[in-house]
């Protein structure tokens, strides 16, 4: 369905980008609502995480300790006042919130659109409930490359060819030193090949995301906010 924003007494259409902005910022608002006072968060990197740093620091929920995935996230909570310490002095958290570049029907994801998929991953697992934020085009019916890969430096172009079809990305190494590629190849199972990536020399990790990391998926759209239970539990 088109949306379309009022002005004055005419309707003009939204462009698919300022739809989706609304979208993303429709599910970082609810998933703030979760945020409660003396909450340990992680925080996710990307632009629906953009919106959801301002929605959390709204709440003015007091004792809330943040761990930043990426140093655009840490920048960007730290100058909205939120506290923002690393994740090893935190420990386990209560809630990470972070977006995707792609969620299938079971659950797996894809991230690491912005690189930033190894620390993303450290702190959904380290965190007792995760939650997907993502505008409706993120949901799809199945799951297609590229698939975001961090790798060592050492050995680089062995990697890939034990990878192929894959290549580098033109961006900076990632804030721990290790180099942004895709694999570009067929997906068809994501756990066998989830498998295939992670047990290849060379890899840090990838931007596959199992169905058991995360609690719950809020997709928000035209008709609305959908709320899918992930497939870890919520507590
Ligand atoms: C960054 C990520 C992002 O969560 C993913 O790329 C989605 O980005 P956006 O919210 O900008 O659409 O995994 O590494």
């Amino acid at each position: 369905m088109a949306s379309s924003r009022a002005t004055g007494r005419q309707r003009t259409p939204l462009s698919d980008s300022e739809s989706s902005a609304r979208h993303k910022q429709a599910a970082a608002t609810a998933a703030a609502e979760l945020i409660e006072d003396g909450m340990r968060v992680g925080l996710g990197t990307g632009s629906t995480v953009a919106f959801l740093l301002p929605a959390i620091a709204a709440r003015k929920c007091k004792g809330l300790l943040c761990v930043a995935t990426s140093p655009a996230t840490e920048q960007a909570a730290l100058a909205l006042g939120l506290s923002v310490r690393s994740l090893d002095e935190l420990g386990e958290l209560d809630i990470a919130i972070d977006g995707a570049d792609q969620i299938d029907p079971q659950g797996w994801l894809i991230k690491g659109g912005g690189g930033a998929h190894t620390r993303e991953k450290i702190v959904a697992a380290a965190a007792r409930r995760f939650v997907v934020i993502a505008s409706e085009e993120k949901a799809v019916s199945e799951l297609t490359a590229p698939v975001p890969l961090e790798l060592l430096s050492f050995g680089a172009a062995r990697t890939l060819l034990a990878l192929s079809p894959a290549s580098l990305r033109a961006v900076p190494a990632s804030p721990d030193g290790g180099l942004i590629a895709d694999y570009e190849g067929p997906i068809e199972d994501p756990g066998a090949l989830a498998a295939r990536l992670s047990a290849t020399p060379g890899v840090i990790d990838h931007g596959l995301f199992v169905p058991g990391l995360t609690s719950t998926i809020m997709i928000a759209g035209e008709q609305g906010l959908e709320v899918r239970a992930g497939a870890k539990p919520s507590i």
